[in-house]
């Protein structure tokens, strides 16, 4: 049997691998590996996705962790290319941008093993932002583009891609949530918070942009404080975001503002048991954004720019920014019951995976061979 190879590292990875990970095995036709880089390794940033994504466990742990974008990066290529000298995949496939993503793109394509990348095209036009590199050097290398949106291709298509590579699939991560919402709304996650159905905002904030400085952090803390007059904020927090704020010395003490709520990072179901049920949510997230507009949540993107363009012109998002009144006053505004409406994207159906197991069927079992060229367009647009 022929096989693939999944490569997974962070959080947001997970959402994206295990509707993809169940299509296949559904369909019985390919053999599939699971390896974990290990980018995240805590319980609550990974084990928890697992279980509650219903991933198998992985086959092969890489122990990357923490570093430098260059360390991070070394190690999971040269642990890697042990696996892919070993394993000899037939395909590997990558999702997302971080450097798991980066670092096994760059393995597979030296070791001359088709490389697929799922959420492919996206782009925020910003070279300071680290996924935005990782993405540029990801969809270079890939033979499969796999992309969410109909931007995704265009911006592809503005680069020279050759048009046999893309292929429109729609937006897997909304696969896992239109599979799990109704269970998650079953948890009673709001009632042991003490929360109301839309009487709450959600907030996740952990760009280096927005963390790593004190002053800007500070500045988005005090925004969500004055949020907190109005609705509990509730604000897990990520590991990066939470270095940060240990290491910084508080301007303004956060006791002033008892509803801002800072929490542990939740696992998936229990965050979409919040998420799904907000009234308002905040996030320089790429992901949350998507999922704010498939849920039909408001949401107030806390950037300069996104790489998912189509949740603020089809969906429910609002780029605002940092500055600290605009984020207070969209927030008063959405909140007021006067937050952005939108609709769902095109394939954003709960479909994704079952398309994108049929496109690697097709690229290797059917009679194309994916180094060629000139190979057909496979998936029959
Ligand atoms: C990474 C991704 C980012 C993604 C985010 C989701 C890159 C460049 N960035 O950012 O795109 O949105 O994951 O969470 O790949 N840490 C822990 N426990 C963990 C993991 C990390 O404590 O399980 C801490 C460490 O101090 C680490 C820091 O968080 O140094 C940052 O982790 P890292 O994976 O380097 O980047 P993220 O900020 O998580």
């Amino acid at each position: 049997m022929k096989t693939v190879l999944h490569v997974v590292g962070a959080r947001p990875n997970f959402m994206k691998v295990a509707p993809i990970y169940r299509a296949i095995a559904e369909r019985g036709r390919l053999q599939q590996i699971l390896v974990h880089t290990g980018q995240h390794y805590d319980v609550k940033m990974s084990d928890v996705f697992f279980t509650d994504l219903k991933l198998p466990p992985p086959d092969i742990h890489l122990g990357a962790g923490s570093g430098s974008h260059a360390e991070q990066t070394a190690k999971v290529m040269v642990e890697l290319e042990k696996v892919c000298a070993g394993e000899r995949p037939d395909l590997i496939s990558v999702v997302g941008d971080v450097n798991s993503t980066l670092a096994a793109s760059l393995v597979a394509a030296k070791a001359l093993i088709p490389l697929a990348h799922v959420e492919a095209g996206l782009r925020s036009n910003d070279r300071t932002m680290p996924e935005e590199i990782n993405r540029i050097v990801t969809d270079r290398l890939a033979d499969f583009l796999l992309t969410p949106s109909t931007d995704a291709d265009e911006n592809l298509r503005r680069e020279g891609v050759d048009e046999a590579r893309i292929f429109f699939v729609g937006n897997v991560m909304i696969d896992s949530l239109l599979t799990f919402r109704e269970r998650a709304q079953k948890l009673p996650t709001l009632a042991q918070m003490g929360l109301l159905p839309r009487r709450y905002a959600v907030c996740t904030m952990h760009r280096p942009s927005n963390v790593d400085d004190p002053e800007t952090l500070y500045d988005l803390l005090g925004a969500l404080g004055e949020i907190s007059r109005i609705v509990p904020v509730i604000f897990p927090v990520h590991p990066r975001t939470r270095k940060f704020l240990s290491a910084a010395d508080a301007p303004r003490p956060l006791a002033e503002f008892p509803e801002l709520r800072l929490i542990d990072p939740m696992g998936y179901l229990e965050f979409l048991s919040l998420t799904s049920q907000a009234g308002l949510i905040l996030t320089d997230s790429g992901g949350l954004q998507e999922e704010a507009t498939a849920l039909d949540v408001p949401c107030l993107t806390l950037r300069k720019n996104t790489e998912r363009p189509v949740t603020v012109t089809l969906g429910t998002n609002i780029i605002v920014g940092t500055d600290p009144g605009r984020i207070v006053a969209e927030a008063t505004k959405a909140l007021s019951g006067n937050g952005k409406k939108g609709r769902l994207p095109d394939r954003w159906d709960g479909r994704t995976a079952a398309r994108i197991a049929e496109i690697f069927e097709r690229a290797l079992l059917g009679s194309a061979s994916i180094s060629e060229p000139d190979r057909p367009r496979l998936n029959g647009a």
